[in-house]
């Protein structure tokens, strides 16, 4: 309404009616008055009748740089004993790790935090919410926060990459809503989850995690979408404007896109958040492939990207990690493909840390022999707009001072950062009603879509003469593995425990991998390695499959590599993250598994090693390609119908 009033007429004044409180640990603080009485003397930026710009602008201009350089980071926090803010260190053995809340809010003036840990009560996480968003209204000038997340509506659990449900709706993982290949289902699913966020306070998404599956043997693959880059580009698009809407609003989480240009080319298929998987490889010349899904995800209206922690090996571009790459963040991204949005560097590339008792050296791959202050100025002088996994803005104030960056500089991000809080109108709105959290989140109605879906994901990969859909009669003995027996006895079975025992079995399988035990990436619980299960496993399987007719559904986190398990089971499924019950349903011909692989199955780890890191459908003779996916017959057909 106000927006062609000129900036210049702008007072720089800010009301000088404050008082002081004081923080749980006894330091003071200035609060103040939460509105004025005449609207005349709310500061431009408070008021919602001016423009976004203006309102940035204004703020912008009362801020000191250290308040400005608070903005530029973006670090993790955990929610506290019984819900309240975490007051102290996370990892007390840590020589340098996680500061207290009100160090972070209060002293170092920042306001973006993404959020580890599952919230197991939505009503008390959006209280826990509004207690951490008190400390931020308890600033000099309240910028409210920005409460992001990793995935948290789906099964996996990884630290650094994706969280439990905990109370939220539990989703098929991203491989298992490509298997459907059905963008409105996306949208519908992001929708979902966008409401169930906003109602504790969640309004940034760390992903969608467009990288490609184009290297089998990758850790993240399970937050990937598929080999195939239009494949993914198709469920993104939706997946987007499901979380953000068609414009940024009140009602909209803002989405980061990860990871540029394309995490999938990971060498040998080691993850690169450990020291020896810091090389990305592009031995076919593809990373132009790469490229579709964010193509696809700007036009879309994507606003924030996240460059992966790969340096990039054997191409024209300098080895150092991407984010820490201007040629990558500048050239390519900002220059060549037109992306103006935020760039957030991943977590973590400046400062060594100590997680779960073992080293976790900075990410910071071809600037290892770099000081922090080098590393801070190169992830910002290549174009990123925010640090993530850090807590350290007096490292950008000292590069300001010593001249070595701009504080116009600083603006430019800053700027962007700041309108976003307004666009998603946290300042109108920065706390959250915990009874509205309780009702919206995990609601019956999400909860059936959600389980609708787990079930039409299953991917049936075999189905010897057609064993399924089960057909049992009541009483018939069942050896199971990884299923509640509770829920096999309801359905009027019996649950025996040995094979020998049994009529038939049902086991719900962990995938191959290497669990890497004693080691960060154990700890983790990152799935790399084999795509094969070891020789016990398979001979322990074995025992199984030879004594009794077995339905094997294998948690699909990769394209593993599973011949002898198709050659020896009955019938075999391959699932993405869905819980006993719907696995039942689809034994038995409740629901229908409707899944085709999102793609190529591998024979073995040796065909693993055959095939280029960044090239899709080029694994030598796969064991079930792309686009697979059985369907049970009908009743008719089951009855040998020949008009059905
Ligand atoms: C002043 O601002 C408050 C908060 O935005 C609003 O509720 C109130 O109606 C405004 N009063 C006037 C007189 O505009
Ligand atoms: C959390 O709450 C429980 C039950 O009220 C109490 O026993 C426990 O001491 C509390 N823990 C902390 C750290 O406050
Ligand atoms: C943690 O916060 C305290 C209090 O604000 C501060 O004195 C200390 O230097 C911080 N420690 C680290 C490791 O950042
Ligand atoms: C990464 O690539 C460099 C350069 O080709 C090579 O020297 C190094 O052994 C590779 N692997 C790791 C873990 O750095
Ligand atoms: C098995 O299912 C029953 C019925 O839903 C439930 O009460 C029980 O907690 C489940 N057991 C386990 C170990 O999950
Ligand atoms: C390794 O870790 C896995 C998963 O945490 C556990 O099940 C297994 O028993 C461990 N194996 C060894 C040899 O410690």
């Amino acid at each position: 309404m106000y927006c062609l009033i000129v900036l210049a007429l702008v007072t720089l004044s800010i009301s000088s009616t404050t008082s002081t409180a004081e923080t749980q640990d006894g330091r003071r603080f200035a609060v103040l008055p939460r509105q004025s009485a005449a609207n005349s003397s709310l500061p431009i930026y408070k008021d919602p009748s001016y423009c976004v710009d203006e309102r940035v602008e204004d703020l912008l201009s009362r801020m000191t740089l250290e308040e400005k350089c608070g903005q530029m980071f973006h670090m993790h926090m955990r929610i506290g004993a019984n819900y309240t803010v975490d007051e102290g260190n996370y990892d007390p053995d840590a020589p340098r790790n996680w500061n207290s809340t009100n160090n972070m809010v209060i002293d170092k003036h920042m306001t973006h935090f993404n959020l580890l840990g599952e919230i197991g009560d939505a009503r008390q996480g959006a209280a826990w919410f509004n207690l951490l968003q008190e400390r931020a209204m308890s600033t000099r000038l309240q910028i409210p926060i920005t409460l992001s997340t990793d995935p948290r509506h789906h099964q996996a659990n990884t630290i650094g990459a994706s969280v439990s449900p905990g109370a939220f709706t539990m989703w098929p993982e991203s491989l298992g809503l490509a298997a459907l290949r059905e963008p409105e289902l996306v949208r519908i699913m992001a929708d979902t989850a966008r409401e169930e966020y906003v109602a504790v306070g969640i309004r940034a998404a760390l992903h969608p995690q467009v990288d490609l599956a184009t290297e089998p043997r990758w850790a993240r693959i399970f937050n990937s979408w598929s080999e195939d880059a239009h494949l993914t580009a198709e469920m993104i698009v939706p997946y987007i404007k499901g979380f953000q809407g068609e414009t940024l609003g009140p009602n909209s989480v803002t989405t980061v896109t990860k990871h540029f240009p394309g995490g999938g080319s990971v060498m040998d298929g080691h993850d690169t958040h450990f020291d020896y998987g810091k090389n990305a490889t592009f031995p076919g010349n593809n990373l132009d492939y790469h490229l579709i899904p964010f193509r696809a995800a700007f036009e879309a209206g994507a606003r924030q990207i996240m460059p992966y922690y790969s340096r990039p090996i054997g191409t024209e571009f300098e080895p150092i990690g991407f984010a820490f790459n201007r040629q990558i963040v500048t050239e390519l991204l900002r220059e060549e493909m037109g992306f103006e949005g935020i760039v957030v560097s991943d977590w973590g590339l400046i400062t060594d840390v100590v997680t779960g008792g073992y080293p976790f050296p900075a990410r910071a791959w071809g600037m290892e022999d770099q000081s922090d202050e080098n590393r801070a100025f190169r992830i910002v002088d290549a174009g990123c707009d925010q640090l993530g996994g850090e807590e350290r803005p007096e490292l950008l104030v000292e590069l300001v001072n010593a001249g070595r960056l701009t504080e116009e500089r600083i603006d430019i991000s800053v700027r962007k950062l700041l309108k976003e809080k307004f666009l998603l109108g946290l300042f109108e709105k920065p706390f959250v009603d915990p009874e509205y959290a309780a009702e919206v989140v995990r609601n019956p109605y999400f909860r059936k879509l959600a389980e609708t879906a787990q079930r039409r994901s299953y991917t049936l990969l075999s189905n010897k003469g057609d064993v399924l859909p089960l057909n049992l009669e009541s009483g018939t003995r069942i050896y199971s593995e990884n299923v509640n027996i509770t829920l096999i006895e309801a359905r009027g079975f019996v649950s025996v425990q040995t094979p020998e025992e049994a009529e038939i079995a049902l086991l719900r399988l962990p995938p191959p991998y290497n669990p890497m035990n004693g080691t960060l990436t154990g700890f983790m619980g990152f799935r790399t390695g084999t795509l094969e299960y070891y020789d016990d496993e398979k001979a322990r399987q074995a025992a199984v499959y030879n004594t009794v007719p077995t339905v094997v559904d294998i948690y699909t986190n990769r394209p593993i590599a599973i011949p002898e398990v198709v050659e020896q089971a009955e019938a075999v499924f391959a699932s993405f993250g869905a819980t006993d019950e719907a696995f039942l349903d689809v034994v038995f011909g409740v629901a229908q598994p409707e899944g085709k692989l999102p793609f190529d199955m591998l024979r073995s780890n040796e065909a693993a090693e055959g095939q280029m890191e960044d090239v899709p459908f080029d694994t030598r003779d796969p064991v079930f390609k792309f686009g697979h996916g059985l369907r049970y017959k009908s009743p008719c057909e089951r009855r040998g119908g020949n008009r059905c």
